[in-house]
């Protein structure tokens, strides 16, 4: 029976669209997975969707949806995406599937059956956006993870005995070294253990959306225990059917973000412990994916959606660019000129080259069939240097790529792409095709044969990150389904005398300039469409509130009003829609003076707003402040940040600007007439 391997991705919240940011882990995961079915293990990969929890229901509210309406629409984008991606996940877990909810609740009983579950009572500070219970103190204290106001909580509700695990854990990182890799994130994990646990918050009483607590309905658990248990749930874990749980846990790599360290490497351990259950072999933390030095996240609007690199340059090359470009566990950027860039370097003028000459010289001097040196004397040092290089490519690309170092392992392979180049360029092939005398044609299929079987030999590595093209060339190559190709048993010379080529096709189109401009701009379209359509499902749940008021039809003429000079009419103010928005966050914007980036509550949404008062006011100073905003200006780009409405202040000449405010108390989403 063959080895098993079980990897998983987290399970994203559907509060947000998909973005490159979480198709970089589960592409990162699909690039595993492949390889390890190559190399014969019976693999189980494993995604889905974190659907519970109060920022879902928020999210919900502010959509004018109900939390399942919601979950249910982005949880099939995510899907879908994944599917058009070809990504070869064998599972889908919704965490508001029966089986998910049955599952969640047995860990519960178990791990209450076991002692470790008591009931207190909670005061203290919740982070929504992270949902996570933090130690600061005071009704809006800022979220040490993310900066956000927290909430108080007050409840009653049942705790988990963490503190329990301390020196368990401590003993588990020493003893399994690779349990949490990178080290970096390992040492942080360590310290954190080390500075003392207290025993965790898991269920909320003052919430509906998410699994009641087993026996005590009131209660709903905690949105991280219901998430992290979908690791073992989607095996069926207690379900009826257990088989694929006793095949494929405890799971050989789970990759997630380095923000979620603490959730993995600290609180699902003591779940399994307090359970009995084993423990997952790895934690795989990777950095952030930046797009012009910031963290995509929805609610910094810089998101960059995978659907446009898709449509432009296919998935293959957003797989390439990421596992290339990014060193992993570290963060690394994004930017349209770096993905063109290295498409055209690696895989037009790179791979593509390669494939395209050797295989259209072969075509042309001996037919389209593969042809092997009559006289082992052709073969000289030049062919030897391929070989072993060849060889050697294979053991440090296995070796790095065991280690997740992807970067690493593409540069290597395609070092050997460049030294087939230099060869070729070096034995000048068709300078020998002019020839017919045997000497010239055995020399001919010496150095055709050679290129050939180093290009198969590159391909077969780079299957499982650029898995399309791979497939193509490898047809190109006539060896047939490359799927099929047992990865484990790669060795130089396997390439067979008079194998008959494939119909020879360009794999990369060359990009160019235009291809660039042409991404950015279904960003800016597509980012104006998605926002456009939040709008009308928001303005419509505005509409849908105050449906009794009597208004005058939308399509009426506005009155013709007869205005003096200079003047405005009422109409024309009223285009202006001012608000009253509360700051979330406020910071520098990096490398200018005067910016700050602003997130902005206005009740059914949190805005990012880039102003100019960075030299007026300190940002820890306005946080929690309530402010005007214009909120139906155009949105416009500052130092690539998208300022989406306006702040209001009074600008005296020559002065510092200064912010308008209220003397009274006003709700935030208040409009100013
Ligand atoms: O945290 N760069 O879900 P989430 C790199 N539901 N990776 C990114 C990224 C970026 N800019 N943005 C997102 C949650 N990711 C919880 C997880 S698991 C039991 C529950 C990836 O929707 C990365 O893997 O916020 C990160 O950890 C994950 O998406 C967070 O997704
Ligand atoms: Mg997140």
């Amino acid at each position: 029976m063959s080895k098993k391997f079980y990897i998983t991705t987290p399970i994203y919240y559907v509060n947000a669209r998909p973005h490159i940011g979480h198709a970089y882990t589960t592409i990162a995961c699909d690039t595993i997975a492949r390889r390890q079915r190559l190399m014969g293990f019976d693999t189980y990969f494993l995604t889905g969707t974190d659907e519970h929890g109060q920022k879902i229901e928020r999210a919900a509210q502010a959509a004018g949806k109900t939390p399942q309406q919601l979950t249910n629409e982005v949880s099939a984008e995510f899907r879908s995406l994944w599917d058009r991606m070809g990504l070869t996940y064998d599972d889908f877990i919704r965490t508001t599937s029966d089986k998910h909810k049955q599952g969640v609740q047995a860990l519960w009983r178990r791990i209450r059956d076991n002692g470790y579950i008591y009931k207190g009572s909670y005061t203290g500070q919740y982070c929504v956006f992270d949902e996570l219970y933090v130690d600061v103190v005071g009704p809006g204290a800022p979220c040490p993870e993310c900066g956000r106001p927290t909430e108080t909580v007050k409840e009653e509700n049942y705790f988990f005995k963490l503190s329990a695990f301390q020196d368990k854990l401590l003993e588990l990182y020493t003893s399994q070294p690779d349990f949490i890799r990178p080290e970096t994130r390992r040492n942080e994990v360590m310290s954190f253990v080390r500075s003392g646990l207290r025993d965790l918050s898991v269920s909320r009483s003052t919430l509906s959306w998410g699994i009641p607590v087993p026996d005590d309905p009131k209660h709903v658990i905690y949105v991280w225990w219901d998430a992290l248990a979908n690791y073992i749930t989607a095996l069926g874990y207690g379900s009826a059917d257990t088989a694929k749980y006793d095949k494929y846990w405890p799971a050989d790599v789970q990759m997630i973000g380095k923000e979620i360290v603490r959730f993995h490497c600290v609180y699902w351990p003591a779940f399994l412990m307090a359970a009995g259950l084993p423990l997952p072999q790895r934690i795989m933390a990777h950095g952030w994916l930046l797009f012009e030095e910031s963290k995509m996240s929805k609610s910094r609007g810089n998101i960059v959606r995978t659907e446009t690199i898709l449509d432009v340059l296919g998935s293959d090359a957003l797989r390439y660019f990421l596992l290339r470009e990014i060193v992993f566990g570290q963060d690394g950027s994004f930017s349209f000129d770096a993905l063109v860039q290295r498409y055209n370097a690696d895989l037009a003028n790179g791979l593509g080259n390669l494939t395209s000459r050797t295989l259209t010289m072969i075509t042309r001097y001996f037919k389209g069939e593969v042809p092997y040196p009559s006289r082992a004397a052709t073969l000289t040092g030049q062919e030897h240097a391929v070989a072993d290089a060849a060889r050697q490519t294979i053991t440090e690309f296995n070796s790095l790529f065991d280690q997740c170092q992807f970067s690493r392992a593409l540069e290597v392979a395609w070092s050997l792409v460049g030294a087939v180049d230099k060869y070729i360029v070096e034995t000048q092939p068709w300078a020998l095709g002019e020839k017919q005398d045997d000497e010239s044609r055995s020399r001919l299929a010496t150095i055709l044969y050679t290129s050939a079987e180093a290009l198969r030999i590159v391909t077969a590595l780079a299957h499982p990150v650029i898995p399309e093209a791979t497939a193509k060339i490898w047809g190109q190559l006539g060896l047939g389904d490359i799927r099929k190709f047992p990865l484990s048993d790669l060795q130089w010379g396997q390439l067979k005398l008079g194998t008959r080529l494939g119909e020879v096709q360009s794999v990369f189109p060359r990009a160019d300039k235009s291809t660039i401009e042409r991404m950015q701009q279904m960003e800016e379209q597509g980012r104006s469409a998605t926002e456009a359509a939040e709008e009308k499902t928001i303005e419509e749940a505005k509409t849908k509130k105050v449906v009794a008021a009597p208004a005058a039809p939308a399509n009426a003429p506005a009155p013709a009003a007869i205005v003096p000079d200079g003047k405005i009419s009422i109409e024309d103010f009223a285009k202006v829609e001012l608000r009253v928005g509360q700051v979330k966050v406020a910071e520098k914007v990096k490398g200018t003076d005067k910016l700050l980036r602003l997130e902005v509550d206005l009740g059914t949404e949190v805005r990012q707003v880039v102003a100019g008062i960075a030299e007026a006011y300190a940002p820890e100073t306005l946080v929690g402040r309530k402010v005007v905003i214009v909120v139906n200006l155009a949105p416009r780009k500052l130092r690539g940040l998208e300022s989406n409405g306006m702040i209001v202040a009074a600008s005296p000449e020559g002065g510092k600007p200064v912010l308008a405010s209220f003397l009274e108390d006003v709700p935030v989403g208040t409009r100013l007439k």
